[in-house]
C-alpha cells in the first residue's frame, strides 16, 4: 500500500508579480480581460477552466470545473446540461461563484453574481459550432444521472449516430448556456512571505468600488 502523503510541509514561494491600485483597471471585466490575455499569451494549459460553485435548496455547496466560452460586460458564460446537478441547483438558487487559478502566474480570480440562462439562439449558435461527436455526446448524456455501464452509454452514442446520419444534429432543449452577471470580483496575486496582494471590486449602483484586502 502507498504511504499517505504528508501535506503539512508542502509549500512554495509566490514571486511572479505584484498588484497595486494604480495598475488595476477601474473596470473589473477589463482587468479580467488583461489577466486572461496574459494567461493565454503565456500558453497556460487550460487557461479557460474555471471552478463553478453552486448551492441548491439543501444548503450544501458543490463545485466543479467548466470552460469559460465567452465573456464581456454582460457576464461570463459556459455551456452544460440544464438538468445536471449544477442545473438543478441553479434553478433552486441562481447565485454562483466562479474561480480561476493560474498556478504558473500565482494568480487567482473570484467572480460571483446571479446566473441566468443564455437565449436559445445563443446556445444554438454555440452548439452548432461544436464537432459532431461532442454534439452527439451532449444529446445522449443525461449528465449527473447514474448509468448502468460505459458500454450502455456507448450503445446510445452508436444509436444516436446512426439516427443522425441523414439529419441535422440539433441542440436539445435540456442543453445550453448560462451567464453569470458579476456583482463582485477579487483579484489575487501571490507575493513573498504570504503577504499576497488582493483587490476586491464590489458593484454599487453601476459603479465599482475597489478595496485592498488583507491576505
Ligand atoms: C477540464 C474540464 C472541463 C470541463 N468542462 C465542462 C463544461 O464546459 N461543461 C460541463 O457541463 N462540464 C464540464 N466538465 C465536467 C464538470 O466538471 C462536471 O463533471 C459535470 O459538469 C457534472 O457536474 P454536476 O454533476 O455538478 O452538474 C469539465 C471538467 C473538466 C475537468
Amino acid at each position: 500500500m502507498k504511504k499517505q502523503q504528508d501535506t503539512r510541509n508542502v509549500r512554495r514561494d509566490y514571486l511572479h508579480g505584484q498588484l497595486s491600485k494604480e495598475n488595476l483597471d477601474q473596470d473589473p471585466v477589463r482587468q479580467f480581460g488583461h489577466w486572461m490575455h496574459d494567461a493565454v499569451e503565456a500558453e497556460i494549459t487550460d487557461a479557460t477552466c474555471m471552478t463553478l460553485a453552486t448551492c441548491g435548496d439543501d444548503g450544501m455547496p458543490a463545485a466543479r470545473i467548466v470552460l469559460l466560452k465567452h465573456h464581456d460586460e454582460t457576464g461570463f458564460c459556459w455551456y452544460t446540461h440544464y438538468q445536471s446537478t449544477k442545473g438543478i441547483q441553479l434553478q433552486q438558487n441562481p447565485k454562483a461563484s466562479l474561480l480561476f487559478y493560474w498556478r504558473e502566474m500565482d494568480r487567482q480570480i473570484r467572480i460571483s453574481g446571479v446566473v441566468e440562462k443564455l437565449p436559445a439562439e445563443t446556445s444554438d449558435h454555440y452548439f452548432d459550432s461544436r464537432p459532431i461527436e461532442s454534439r452527439i455526446g451532449a444529446i445522449v448524456s443525461q449528465q449527473s444521472q447514474p448509468i448502468k455501464s460505459r458500454q450502455a452509454l456507448l450503445q446510445q452514442v452508436e444509436q444516436q449516430t446512426q439516427s443522425s446520419e441523414n439529419a441535422a444534429v440539433k441542440r436539445p432543449d435540456y442543453w445550453g448556456g448560462y451567464r453569470l452577471k458579476p456583482s463582485e470580483f477579487e483579484f489575487w496575486q501571490g507575493r513573498e512571505d504570504r503577504l499576497h496582494d488582493r483587490f476586491r471590486y464590489l458593484k454599487n449602483d453601476h459603479h465599482w468600488k475597489i478595496e485592498r484586502l488583507a491576505p
